[in-house]
């Protein structure tokens, strides 16, 4: 599929309030809004291939899920290599991980399927179980993959404050002049990419709830205090937790030492440009760090967007 104009996406929207979406979008470039979603413009054509059955399903698949900056790059490391240790066993020397990025492991589906067919053709190459991502909201992905029993969501959150810091960052290396100010204002209005952020976060944490061995909610600030915890979590709800034998022999740590940020961040392979996306491979990696904002934030801007997660999650419990 390909659109041309925003409206042949949108066709049963009345025309008054296409209008009024395209005037407010026009104002944030590189944003669309989409089924009450800000999606990136060039993600939208991938986004509706996908819903219209481009993607075909298969036992066994495992979605990542996450808003842009949550981490996405380090739950693609910590999965691939959790999935894939028989064959590709974490400390050996010759791990894709420590030649590909992470991003050329775990494909990303809306770009995958801007390719139309050529992309499910990608899709069927890949050995089962397969593993893919994205950042569509929970209420974009297509029943194929939200009411399937045989598809697993692996769901990556992080501190929003953060969140915005990262994307900031790495939207000023493309877009010099991006003030934070601005990126803050649209954030707070549910401009951000994928967002609303707290319509992105409740959607899979509300899925989690319902369906807790469908989708997995993990959060970047828990990795970081205890990634063994979380690699083992994460491989039990793949169903390929590790056996005694390989708790034994180590093989949790080499995941976690593989993945890391230090580790990761030091490759060659994630100096260079990337080979699948637009945005270099380095740009993948900043901080890795956890309260960032702190110094980038006002107190009062802090406490604004506090209030408003608060407000729109109030009544969880307990809270994502
Ligand atoms: P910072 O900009 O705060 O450093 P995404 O992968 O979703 O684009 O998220 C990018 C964020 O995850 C960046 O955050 C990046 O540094 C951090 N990150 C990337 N790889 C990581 C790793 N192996 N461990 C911890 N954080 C990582």
């Amino acid at each position: 599929l390909v659109a041309t104009t925003p409206n042949e996406l949108d066709g049963e929207e009345d025309d008054s309030a296409a209008a009024s979406e395209l005037t407010t979008a026009a104002k944030r470039p590189g944003l669309r809004l989409y089924q009450g979603a800000w999606l990136a413009q060039v993600w939208v054509p991938g986004v509706v291939a996908i819903q219209q059955g481009s993607f075909v399903p298969r036992r066994g698949d495992v979605v990542l899920a996450s808003q842009p900056k949550c981490g996405t790059t380090w739950l693609k490391a910590l999965a691939f290599a959790t999935m894939a240790r028989v064959a590709y066993p974490p400390a050996h020397a010759g791990h894709p991980l420590l030649r590909l990025n992470p991003h050329d492991c775990v494909p990303f589906m809306e770009m995958l399927f801007a390719d139309g067919a050529l992309g499910n053709r990608k899709m069927d190459a890949l050995p089962s179980p397969r593993l893919m991502s994205t950042h569509m909201p929970h209420a974009l992905l297509p029943a194929s993959i939200r009411d399937n029993p045989d598809c697993k969501i692996i769901y990556i959150c992080r501190e929003p404050k953060d969140m915005l810091i990262s994307l900031w960052h790495f939207t000023r290396r493309f877009v010099p002049d991006r003030a934070f100010s601005d990126m803050f204002e649209d954030a707070c209005q549910g401009a951000s990419f994928a967002g609303p952020i707290w319509d992105h976060v409740l959607g899979y944490w509300n899925a989690s709830k319902d369906s807790p061995e469908r989708v997995l909610f993990l959060r970047y600030e828990e990795i970081l205090r205890d990634p063994v915890e979380n690699v083992k979590k994460l491989a039990r709800f793949v169903q390929q937790p590790f056996s005694p034998a390989e708790e034994a022999a180590g093989v949790i740590k080499d995941i976690v030492r593989l993945c890391s940020f230090d580790r990761m961040k030091g490759l060659e392979v994630n100096k260079k440009a990337g080979s699948n996306y637009v945005f270099p491979n380095s740009s993948y990696f900043r901080r890795g760090e956890a309260g960032d904002w702190t110094n980038h934030m006002t107190p009062e801007m802090a406490q604004r967007l506090d209030a408003i997660m608060e407000e729109k999650l109030q009544g969880l419990s307990p809270m994502p």
